[in-house]
């Protein structure tokens, strides 16, 4: 038996027992007369003691060969500490030890094994092993499971069924690009990996699974941020005979019990807004409520003045920065650097200083007086001691790049608070998206949305004005799932095929096996995803999903631990009929 006990366990009742525990030094404190070890696993730390007076000189040298992380095991009795640590539950008693067997040894960590340490993110992801150890890490995994487990257990009881769909089949198209695996047995074929199980959980409706949970890895080959890895998790889900409501009130009941569970958060009806109200609002889909700073439209009251970058500018728009009126001429040029940084890209900034007087002091005094600056003011509902920040162009653009300001201005604040949570649903949005690069139209959700009642006709006249039945659920600003109630007739899908410019034949080719299938009696459904790996970092106060991941990819899409992808060898690819065609210099 490698232990009687956890390094979590012991406390003050069980003083004089004899016990086993294993684990990993964690830290050694030679006296000399006295050596005391940290000894921790997963439960803990358990405090192990050596000293001249009780254990014989063959034990003491033993205890004076451990090593930071070795993995030892220790037979001893517990006895009550002569200086009691209140920092961690064992800390009123220690183990004076009586055997000491080490069971591996270990090389000194490349980084230290404590909550703060002294490695850096690349040495930390290729030691991911070493990291899990740190208690940042070791918690994050923790409430991963305690939140993947309330999600099955509430949606088990709610009679949804876990099934399990493939991983290796063909391209569904959610927008980003396919990893793909070639086949062996078939000669220049290719799987695609599942961006999601989106088709297939259609299919099993069709079958009549009628509700429908997975727990599921999706693979998307697409840029990667913060909140984006090349493979990730979502609790997909789907369900017959339902309408937008039903899908919306059952997923916000499990969210809503997730906040209660997790984070002990009683929430009500959550609000809803229009994709068209949220961009007008926010500039920006998924918008973060915890805090105002709404948009202001001032194109009718600062429109056709001299002021020419006005004039010109399809939209011109602004926030009212909280207590802005603060910062010196220097703060606000660099502000105004910060916007035109090219990630943000504005081409320049007006502000307006609200004096605490009721006065106001513009960088546009030349075009706008005291009246005119007074509605400004209005409309971005801006308070004395504030500064009104004013962007201008294209509303798309602009949108973007004040939504940018709005959130950098709100995380600068403090107004992002992570124990707060602002859930939002956001409905209505368009059916279609235009895309300049391919100069035509895109499916906003995935091809499989329905567009809303009556909507249908306005395909063909004015295609981008088409709203869909489709829903994001947004958490502090995070979109933490999307989904939509999809089309169920053949029609109707050839027709949006069609519209997204496939060919019958390539419509078949691809979508082949769901239209037949839609031919068999497929019922209303519709359904919703989230991202768990999103999900579980904000519940747990935080936007960087890598920290929520065992094992994940750096910005890169490289594992930097097992060096992947990497090249595979002549023969590998013979057998799979690939030849690579990579020019080397
Ligand atoms: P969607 O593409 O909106 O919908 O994805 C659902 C949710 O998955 C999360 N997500 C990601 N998380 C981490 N890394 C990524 N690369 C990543 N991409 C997406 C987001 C997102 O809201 N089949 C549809 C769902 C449906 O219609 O039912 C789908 O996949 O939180």
């Amino acid at each position: 038996m490698y232990r009687s006990h956890t390094n979590g366990e012991l406390r003050s009742e069980h003083i004089n027992q004899e016990v086993t525990l294993s684990g990993w030094v964690q830290k050694v404190r030679d006296k000399g007369f006295m050596i005391w070890i940290d000894l921790r696993d997963r439960y803990g730390i358990t405090q192990l003691i050596f000293d001249e007076e009780r254990s014989s000189s063959a034990l003491m040298n033993q205890a004076k060969t451990l090593g930071r992380e070795f993995v030892i095991q220790v037979k001893g009795t517990v006895i009550e500490r002569t200086s009691k640590n209140p920092n961690i539950p064992t800390g009123d008693i220690e183990i004076l030890v009586s055997e000491l067997k080490v069971l591996n040894e270990a090389l000194l960590p490349p980084f230290t094994i404590e909550d703060e340490t002294d490695g850096g993110e690349e040495l930390r992801m290729k030691y991911r092993y070493l990291d899990i150890r740190r208690n940042p890490v070791k918690e994050n995994l923790i409430f991963r499971h305690k939140v993947t487990q309330e999600v099955r257990n509430y949606l088990s009881n709610k009679g949804f069924i876990e099934v399990e769909t493939p991983y290796l089949i063909k391209s569904t198209p959610e927008g980003a690009r396919d990893f793909v695996v070639p086949s062996r047995m078939n000669e220049g074929q290719f799987y695609a990996l599942p961006q999601s199980p989106q088709t297939f959980k259609q299919l099993l409706m069709i079958g009549g699974m009628d509700k429908y949970f997975q727990i599921v890895k999706c693979f998307r080959d697409e840029d990667l941020r913060a909140d984006r890895q090349p493979e990730f998790t979502q609790i997909d889900c789907e369900m017959a005979f339902v309408e937008q409501e039903d899908i919306l009130n059952a997923f916000e009941g499990l969210t809503r019990h997730l906040l209660k569970e997790i984070n002990g958060v009683e929430i009500g009806e959550f609000p809803r807004m229009t994709y068209d109200e949220a961009m007008k609002r926010y500039g920006n889909d998924k918008p973060d409520i915890r805090f105002g700073m709404e948009f202001g439209e001032l194109n009718n009251i600062a429109q056709h003045k001299d002021f020419n970058v006005f004039n010109s500018a399809e939209l011109v728009v602004g926030i009212a920065i909280p207590k802005g009126n603060s910062y010196s001429r220097k703060d606000i040029d660099k502000l105004i650097d910060w916007v035109r940084r090219p990630q943000v890209g504005a081409l320049g900034m007006v502000y307006v200083r609200c004096n605490d007087d009721g006065t106001f002091k513009s960088s546009v005094d030349k075009f706008y007086d005291q009246k005119d600056l007074a509605k400004w003011v209005e409309k971005t509902g801006a308070k004395k001691g504030d500064l009104i920040c004013v962007l201008s162009g294209e509303t798309n653009k602009v949108r973007a790049q004040l939504s940018a300001l709005r959130m950098e201005m709100a995380e600068r604040l403090g107004l992002r608070n992570p124990k707060e949570f602002a859930p939002l649903w956001v409905v209505d949005f368009p059916l279609l998206e235009w895309d300049e690069e391919t100069e035509r139209y895109h499916a906003m959700h995935h091809p499989f949305t329905s567009p809303k009642p009556g909507q249908l006709e306005l395909l063909a006249t004015k295609p981008g004005d088409v709203k869909a039945n489709a829903y994001d659920l947004v958490l502090n600003g995070n979109e933490i799932g999307g989904g939509s109630i999809r089309i169920h007739d053949k029609e109707t899908q050839a027709l949006m095929f069609d519209y997204l410019g496939f060919t019958p034949e390539e419509a078949k080719a691809q979508f082949g096996f769901l239209m037949n299938a839609f031919e068999y009696g497929a019922p209303p459904h519709g359904g919703i995803a989230f991202g768990l790996d999103r999900l579980v970092a904000i519940l747990g106060g935080q936007e960087t999903i890598r920290d929520f991941i065992a094992f994940p990819k750096n910005n890169s899409g490289r594992d930097v631990m097992i060096d992947a992808p990497a090249p595979i060898d002549e023969m590998q690819l013979g057998e799979l009929s690939l030849k690579l065609n990579i020019k080397t210099d």
